[in-house]
Formats: structure tokens, sequence, C-alpha cells
């Protein structure tokens, strides 16, 4: 059984998402041990408690420079036997020391069709806004490894959400999420937990459990 970490800094739906499929049991090769917010007053922090999960608050505030909000969160990550970090909407810079240590073993959900609007700024509403302004008709989510380029590490899953008329950055923004990341983010999970991701450069191969056997 891999522990799962999740990272987080606001609402929590992911997390929540994937609370409800471990639940449900459709994370069987996992548990979520711990919830690390980067805010004292997330709600996720809340939703972790409701679910009886482990809840940390480290603030990059409370931490002179880069390096040493990277050495608590490793201390935090060891001391919860992390085998895999979940970015569910964790707004705060991870440096190259963490994403190293964790090579292909950090997730994060991004809500666009990566490589269109991602990278440095775009966050949150900016995204959806930035897709309504270019005018594209379909966009979506995407799960993916976290490397040291913003949003530039291995994809694992997307999804495809279509675009309306009357859409705003914030209709466009919550349907998003139910219809794509909500799905895709304890999918990839469940996968990793089961073993059946293989990275090979920027790509990641979905393995059965031959394949994983001859590995071995
Ligand atoms: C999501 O849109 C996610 O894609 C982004 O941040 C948001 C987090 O929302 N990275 P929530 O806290 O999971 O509700």
């Amino acid at each position: 059984m891999l522990n799962i970490v999740v990272l987080v800094s606001g609402g929590g739906t992911n997390l929540q998402a994937l609370i409800d499929a471990e639940r449900r049991g459709e994370i069987p090769g996992g548990r979520l041990s711990c919830v690390i917010s980067s805010r004292a007053d997330a709600y996720a922090l809340t939703r972790a408690e409701q679910a009886g999960i482990a809840g940390e608050v480290l603030r990059r505030g409370d931490f002179e420079n880069q390096p040493a909000y990277d050495h608590a969160l490793l201390v935090l990550l060891e001391r919860y036997e992390a085998d895999l970090v979940v970015l569910a909407g964790f707004m705060t810079i991870i440096g190259d020391e963490v994403i190293g240590r964790y090579r292909n073993r950090i997730m994060n959900i991004h809500p666009s069709l990566i490589p269109s609007f991602c990278g440095e700024g775009y966050f949150g509403q900016r995204v959806h806004r930035a897709a309504l302004e270019r005018g594209v008709r379909v966009t979506g989510a995407t799960v993916h490894f976290v490397n040291e380029v913003c949003d530039g590490g291995p994809i694992i899953l997307q999804q495809a959400v279509e675009i309306q008329d009357d859409d705003t950055p914030e209709t466009l923004q919550k349907r998003v999420m139910e219809q794509a990341e909500w799905n895709i983010l304890p999918r990839a999970v469940a996968m990793f937990c089961d073993g059946r991701l293989s990275v090979v450069g920027n790509r990641v191969m979905q393995i059965n459990k031959e394949q994983r056997e001859d590995a071995e």
C-alpha cells in the first residue's frame, strides 16, 4: 500500500475527489496519509480532518528562503513516508531539491490541455480567461509529473471539455473541474499506486501486470 501525501492551498475539491475515490475503493494500491497546506485557513484542511487524514501547515512566509522551505517539506514527506506527492491546487513553489528527490513521484493537476495555457502566470481563473480570449473551442485538464520546468513534466492523463458560447472564466472553471479534473486526478493516482505508469523520457506509458513483472 503506497502512502499518498496531498499538497493544497485552497478549497480542496480535487482533494475531495481523491477522498471520495479512496472511499469507493477506486485507489486500491494507495492510502491518503497526509494533507499539507500552505495556508492555515485552507478549507482543504477541514476536508482532511473530516476524512480522518492527518493535516499539516507549511507556510512559505515562515521560512527565510526556498531551501529552508524545501527542507521542511522533505522532513514532512519523510515523516509520512510519502511514496506519491499530489499537488492539488498547491500555490507555493517547490524547489529543485524536492523535485529531484521525488522524481516522477510528484503529480500536478493543471486546468488546461498542456501545452496550451500553461507555464509561468497561468493559474486559477487566468487559465480559463486566456482560453476564452484566444477563442479555443476545446479546453480541459492535464495530470502530469512535476519536473524543473513549470507545467513541463511528463503528461499522465488529459481530458477535453468543450467551450460554450456563453462561458465565463467562472463557468468554464467549474465545468473543467467537474468534467475533467475530478475524474482524471483520482484515475492517475490509482494508476500510479497500481504500478501501471512507466516514464520514458517525457512520455508516460501505461503498462500491464505482465510487463511490470518482466521489468522487476
Ligand atoms: C484546480 O483548478 C487545479 O487545477 C488548480 O488549482 C485548482 C484547485 O482547486 N491547480 P481545489 O482546491 O482542488 O478546489
